[in-house]
């Protein structure tokens, strides 16, 4: 059977590839998955079993439940200050994933160019591109904490693009932004008219500081297509969970292609969301001090063992360097799985720039994590 040229052409995800190697292997750590490794709060979970006990297992408005985005709404209002109408600016989908890929084929012509800071998650050039986009790379560099600097996105935006992709916290480098440091982005972005797609999955995981959503600084509430999820915060990757907030007319074109492709977010998730907004920060506190700990101890264990790695500002992941075991990022991880059975993710599977390094996540267990050190520690000893 047919497969199209363009996806024929779409490089399968670097993740996904070397995970397949893992697959079957036995006494593996794996530091590979971007997920928590909590389980939902069960106070969530029993809200979900309960709606299927009461037989709420129907379609829900295209938009998602009016209950939900109200609940959003308010949610941001009282957390950041951001005003969001719930009929017109407000859209649930199923994870940050769609909402990616719904707002691209939304503002995408044919050719128009959207820049994306690298090392970047695996999933956005490939969503810009499938959207009929060019994804233009803006390389970024530890010694500025792997962050784009103001210059560098204004020299890039002058040469002609219609917008950015930001991701702060990041995945993978954990780099995030301080209010300062946003305002001086966002003033670039209003001098060169720039459109964002700003993805704020790990807004409750950042550690140093406190999170400030691009849409409330200055001038860009209207160019800011604002999207978060409840799968890294509340744990709840598996109900597949998000939400986009932007201008009307750019979430009633997202709706559009949702209502065709889509239709709505499953009512059991949309219920177990509604609950987790409802139960304010307890959760979500717990987990982030524990993330905490996790992250104290491997930039200290990583660096005591000579992989220099920065502090990251948030989400879950660790990204030291590698190259002074002069391996490359797939070599080093092809070698430490065959070896020690330690699962992580060499860093070319981000991007070009992050060749020399690779990425841990420490949302696994702490008595994991530890183990997973003293294996590394055996590794690098006969490397
Ligand atoms: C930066 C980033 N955005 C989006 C996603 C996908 O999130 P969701 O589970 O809401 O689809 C992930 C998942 O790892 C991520 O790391």
């Amino acid at each position: 059977m047919k497969v199209s040229k363009k996806v024929q052409e779409l490089a399968p995800s670097g993740i996904r590839a070397f995970f397949d190697l893992v697959l079957g292997m036995p006494d593996v750590i794996s530091l590979g998955v971007g997920e928590p490794d909590f389980v939902t709060p069960w106070h969530i979970r029993e809200k979900a079993i309960y709606s299927l006990e009461k037989g709420y297992t129907s379609y829900t408005s295209n938009k998602g439940m009016p209950e939900l985005r109200k609940a959003i709404a308010h949610f941001l209002e009282k957390r950041y200050g951001l005003s969001y109408d719930p009929e017109e600016e407000i859209l649930i989908t199923v994870g940050v994933s769609e909402a990616l890929d719904l707002a691209f084929r939304a503002i995408l012509d044919p050719g128009d160019k959207i820049l994306i800071p690298e090392p970047s998650y695996v999933s956005y050039g490939p969503v810009v591109d499938l959207a009929g986009g060019k994804p233009v790379y803006l390389k970024t560099h530890v010694d500025n904490g792997f962050k784009i600097a103001p210059r560098q996105l204004a020299e890039t935006a002058r040469k002609g693009a219609l917008g950015l992709l930001l991701n702060y916290p990041a995945n993978p480098t954990g780099a995030s932004y301080t209010k300062s440091e946003l305002q001086e982005l966002a003033n670039v972005c209003v001098k060169n008219d720039l459109m964002v797609v700003s993805d704020e999955i790990y807004d409750e995981l950042t550690y140093d500081f406190d999170h400030t959503p691009l849409a409330t600084l200055k001038g860009m509430k209207n160019r800011v297509v604002y999207l978060n999820g409840f799968s890294k915060a509340y744990a709840m990757t598996g109900f597949r969970l998000g939400w986009a907030c932007g201008p009307a007319a750019v979430i009633a074109a997202m709706t559009k292609i949702h209502q065709y492709t889509m239709l709505c977010a499953s009512i059991t998730g949309q219920m177990a969301a509604l609950e987790a907004l409802k139960s304010g920060f307890k959760d979500v506190v717990e987990m982030k001090r524990e993330y905490m700990r996790r992250r104290r101890f491997m930039v200290e264990s990583l660096n005591e063992l000579g992989m220099t790695c920065h502090n990251p500002e948030g989400a879950f992941y660790v990204f030291p360097s590698i190259q002074s075991t002069g391996l490359s990022s797939l070599d080093f991880a092809k070698k430490l799985l065959q070896k020690q059975r330690v699962a992580l993710v060499p860093g070319v599977a981000f991007g070009p720039s992050a060749e020399g390094f690779v990425r841990m996540s420490y949302a696994s267990a702490y008595e994991n994590l530890k183990e997973a050190i003293v294996r590394i520690k055996n590794f690098l000893k006969d490397t």
